[in-house]
């Protein structure tokens, strides 16, 4: 009899931790946390703890259980670690990418595995159409790069050069950008590709020195925003009387501080500054730096907020069913971001997202991006 009584119990206990188990639903997010990458890394744990802490750890009633991977920016390990999640964890959606080369390794994996995909950071065109399981939340080199141009030809700048990383996102800008600003008639004067490997920029400098442009337009990946600054200033190109265009990446609000004064009149395109006045914002902004002693959110940051926002609505629709019926409710999802309007575009799922332009000021002893008055 007592024997009868403990196995009833046994099988009780097992079957509740059997639906405990089938009922979390897990998020496996792959990120660079080492390496010279590790900037971004931080920002999207940092802000996908936020997230949680603010909206809760459970959707449709089922727990949401995120497992945090660091690929140290190396695209086989993200393959690797994306595989494992999907195969041994079982996870319902795969989601970070730090860079182009990590979110391009990983496509495979979504469509065979029919995975939900959230690119949160990487941002070359192409990324989404090498899955269809994937939907961006971040933006694209693309969608940044026109406004610049057209910043360009509005403000009377006749010669420009440009001055990109030698991979996707750069060769998304350098393109988006020649287009846009021969087509209103502007002058290329020549284009510079950095290569990724062990950047140095001084013999770029100097060459964009002796071509005596107006503006040198630059894109290079956050982390590397930094670097271009101080030797942009330490060269004498400011002194020289030229300007610098660049995307937000550039001058990113986790490194913008610490570079000083050289940073001081840039004019950056991008689809979110830490300065945006927005109600939304000012909370977001306020929430962060109360959880992370007085730092600052940047892009990548907003990319893993609005990420989790993303999957949380798609989850709600489909009461935390994951594969198809996911990604179908993730491509009509929409609302209102810190960085403004949110949506995405269920034909391509891209992001669709308003693209500002702003100049680095000082404000209350800070530097910030300060959009400009359209
Ligand atoms: C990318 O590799 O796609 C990438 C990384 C960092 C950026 C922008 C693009 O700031």
């Amino acid at each position: 009899m007592h024997k009868r009584r403990f196995l009833l119990a046994a099988v009780a206990l097992a079957s509740a931790a059997a639906i405990q188990a089938q009922e979390s639903i897990k998020i496996g997010l792959v990120v660079p946390m080492t390496g010279p990458f590790a900037s971004t890394g931080r920002q999207v744990e940092n802000n996908v703890k936020l997230y949680q802490s603010l909206h809760g750890d459970s959707v449709a009633g089922r727990k949401v259980e995120v497992i945090l991977k660091d690929d140290g920016g190396v695209a086989d390990t993200t393959r690797r670690l994306a595989q494992e999640l999907v195969l041994k964890d079982k996870v319902s959606v795969l989601a970070g990418f730090g860079l182009t080369p990590l979110a391009f390794a990983t496509a495979p994996i979504a469509t065979q595995s029919k995975t939900p995909m959230v690119v949160m950071n990487a941002a070359t065109a192409a990324i989404t159409e090498r899955s269809p399981f994937i939907v961006r939340s971040g933006f694209t080199l693309p969608q940044v790069t026109a406004p610049a141009a057209q910043w360009a030809l509005k403000n009377g700048v006749k010669r420009v050069v440009t001055l990109v990383a030698d991979y996707g996102p750069g060769l998304d800008a350098e393109k988006t950008f020649v287009e846009t600003y021969k087509a209103g008639g502007g002058e290329i004067v020549e284009s510079l590709r950095v290569p990724m490997a062990n950047p140095d920029f001084a013999p770029f400098l100097q060459r964009v020195r002796d071509a005596k442009p107006e503006v040198v337009f630059v894109f290079v990946p956050s982390g590397m925003g930094a670097g271009f600054m101080k030797q942009f200033t330490e060269r004498g190109l400011a002194q020289a009387g030229i300007r610098v265009l660049a995307t937000g990446d550039v001058v990113d609000d986790d490194l913008l501080n610490d570079m000083g004064d050289a940073a001081l009149g840039v004019i950056s395109s991008f689809h979110y500054s830490a300065a945006l006045p927005s109600a939304v914002n000012r909370k977001y902004v306020a929430d962060y730096t109360k959880a992370y002693a007085s730092a600052r959110p940047n892009f990548h940051g907003v990319g893993a907020y609005d990420g989790m926002h993303l999957i949380y609505e798609g989850l709600k629709k489909t009461k935390g069913e994951g594969g198809q019926a996911l990604l179908d409710a993730m491509k009509a999802v929409s609302f209102e971001s810190p960085r403004g309007k949110f949506a995405i575009d269920p034909a391509t799922r891209e992001v669709v997202q308003d693209v500002r332009l702003h100049k680095v000021e000082r404000v209350g002893g800070q530097l910030f991006n300060v959009p400009l008055a359209p």
